[in-house]
């Protein structure tokens, strides 16, 4: 026998993402449709400590399918990591009336939908990052978006990389996770792409390969490096050094965050949305959200944590053979 869920939070918290807009709105008009309250929590898990809330009608959501950012504004919250600032987050919650929570975010603002959940307040996580690092799920809202964004800068980078001959070193987003920077890259047509996920030789990975390539009349070239391996400068300069080739770094930085949403993050965060006030509706609680074999589907939350989720490096041998 499950509670009755009568009003449900919905909040975004961790790095925006374009799409979180559109799963909002989609939580929004799922929950009122089936005569659930809705109650927009602002900043994350702050506006939830600070109480920080308003209700969400359907015209709250109008105008917000098609932005970047969240109409909700994000956070991070220090305070929400700790057991003492969790037990105020389910009192405030208990005070607001608020039944179950909606948390659109990644895995750290899904550890706090667990520690909600333990203390007696439903939740189910929906996966909001521009990484696509959340292990339970083969996409996340915003990875689409930013991929595209990377993709239209590096292009520009391009013309002007290719009439002076020089080298472009390009970082790009994704924390410890390098999905954004393989499909960068291969969509980029990258010399070379570093990864976190395996690690690289300068000789053998760029050098060598530039020095290879030369030869054939290739004249500037392009590296793709994960923000997760870093240090772009230092190795514009080492290339420059070790190549004689005017060798500049560009920290693509957050500019990848921002921007429409792409027609998949809209659909995902709508499909998304839908399913978690559902789940809610059947009395299915503390699960999160994902797809898979380009499904929805839901996981338990700490089975979700658990989960591991490994990089296709073949992409890389792909990248390697045709981007010579
Ligand atoms: P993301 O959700 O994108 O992974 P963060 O890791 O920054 O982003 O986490 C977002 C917020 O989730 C944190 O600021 C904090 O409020 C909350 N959070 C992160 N880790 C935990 C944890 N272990 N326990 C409880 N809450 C957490
Ligand atoms: O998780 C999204 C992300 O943009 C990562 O790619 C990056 O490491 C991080 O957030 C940057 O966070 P901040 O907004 O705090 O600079």
């Amino acid at each position: 026998m499950y509670k009755e869920i009568k009003t449900i939070g919905v909040l975004t918290s961790g790095g925006d993402a374009p799409g979180m807009n559109a799963a909002v709105r989609a939580v929004v008009r799922t929950a009122l449709s089936k005569g659930i309250k809705v109650i927009g929590i602002q900043r994350g898990y702050n506006g939830l400590l600070n109480g920080e809330v308003r209700e969400m009608d359907l015209r709250s959501v109008s105008e917000i399918i098609h932005r970047g950012g969240t109409v909700l504004y994000t956070a991070r919250c220090l305070e929400f990591v700790t057991a003492e600032g969790q037990k105020k987050g389910a009192e405030k919650c208990k005070e607001l009336g608020i039944d179950a929570m909606v948390v659109i975010g990644g895995d750290g603002s899904f550890k706090g939908a667990r520690a909600l959940a333990n203390l007696g307040i439903p939740c189910i996580g929906i996966p909001g990052t521009i990484d696509n690092d959340i292990a339970c799920s083969e996409y996340t809202i915003g990875y689409d978006t930013a991929m595209n964004t990377a993709v239209e800068m590096i292009d520009k980078l391009r013309d002007t990389t290719q009439s002076h001959d020089r080298c472009s070193v390009v970082e790009v987003m994704g924390r410890n996770a390098g999905y954004i920077a393989l499909n960068v890259g291969i969509a980029t047509g990258a010399l070379a792409i570093l990864i976190p996920e395996r690690p690289y030789d300068l000789d053998h990975d760029i050098i060598s390969r530039m020095n290879q390539t030369q030869k054939t009349g290739k004249k500037h070239f392009i590296v793709i490096v994960a923000e997760g391996v870093g240090h772009a400068q230092e190795l514009a300069n080492e290339i420059q050094a070790r190549t004689g080739i005017d060798s500049r770094a560009t920290v693509l930085g957050h500019v990848q965050r921002g921007g429409s949403p792409t027609l998949r993050d809209r659909v995902t965060a709508s499909q998304m949305g839908y399913h978690a006030v559902n789940l809610l509706e059947k009395g299915i609680y503390n699960r999160v959200v994902a797809v898979s074999a380009d499904k929805i589907v839901d996981y338990d939350i700490s089975v979700a944590l658990s989960m591991h989720k490994t990089i296709d490096t073949m992409m890389l041998d792909v990248a390697n053979t045709i981007s010579i």
